[in-house]
């Protein structure tokens, strides 16, 4: 690959950018300062440095983060924070995005990646890749709830949901459940709840397909998936 798009490529600006980077003397390869822009590199097999930084070249990012609350699932925004804000400059150069959408009280597993491939395979309906959610409920949640789940059930502006799989934690005044669906229409959850007549006050999402969220990871933590974690989710 040529130098400049190397560069350009793992975010050291424009060809442009980089043509003066590299008139400044900024780039070595293998420790040799090159000033030209068209020089072929394996970025594989040789190291570039900037500033004698190596450059970390890579095409793909792929980060699992538990979503705290309070934090928008999106890229940018004028009001809130996003979940791309809080990464440091050396992901955000990859122009990372959320894997779908978790409402802006909803925690959890939420995958972040500039692979528009993978994303776009995740969230295909005809994929039906399951995601499940712990919740808090305000109700107490039967058996008849979990029947209603599998048949479907009709939501507020008259879509029938697909068959989910309801697992009752606890049952009282207030339940917790673990509920696992395969699409992921607006609100949805909460919207199936309501369907029965009862009400979501807390949600967290612990799994996308074979995903699972870590729980070492704290509100707001990320880290990279494992190459057994992405070799999972893409040959799933
Ligand atoms: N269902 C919801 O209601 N909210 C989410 O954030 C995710 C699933």
């Amino acid at each position: 690959m040529r130098l400049d798009k190397l560069l350009a490529n793992s975010g050291y600006g424009s060809r442009k950018e980089v043509k003066a980077l590299l008139k400044q003397g900024a780039v070595s390869v293998e420790g040799v300062p090159v000033k030209d822009p068209a020089l072929h590199v394996d970025p594989e097999s040789r190291e570039v440095t900037v500033f004698g930084d190596p450059v970390d070249y890579r095409e793909f990012i792929y980060l699992m983060m538990n979503k705290p609350p309070g934090v928008i699932s999106a890229t940018e925004d004028t009001r809130d924070r996003t979940v791309v804000d809080l990464l440091p400059y050396e992901y955000r150069r990859f122009k990372p995005f959320p894997v779908g959408r978790l409402d802006k009280d909803t925690e959890g597993l939420l995958l972040i990646t500039n692979d528009g491939k993978l994303s776009h395979e995740l969230l295909s309906p005809k994929k039906h890749v399951g995601k499940t959610y712990y919740a808090v409920i305000d109700g107490e949640v039967t058996d008849a709830d979990g029947e209603a789940f599998r048949a479907g059930v009709t939501l507020d502006d008259g879509y029938v949901t697909k068959p989910a799989e309801l697992n009752i934690l606890r049952s009282g005044p207030e339940s917790e459940i673990e509920l696992t669906i395969t699409e992921g229409k607006f609100h949805q959850v909460k919207r199936m709840f309501e369907a029965r007549d009862k009400r979501v006050t807390y949600l967290k999402r612990l799994t996308m397909g074979p995903l699972e969220l870590d729980p070492d990871l704290a509100n707001g933590e990320w880290r990279e998936l494992s190459e057994e974690e992405l070799s999972e989710l893409k040959n799933r």
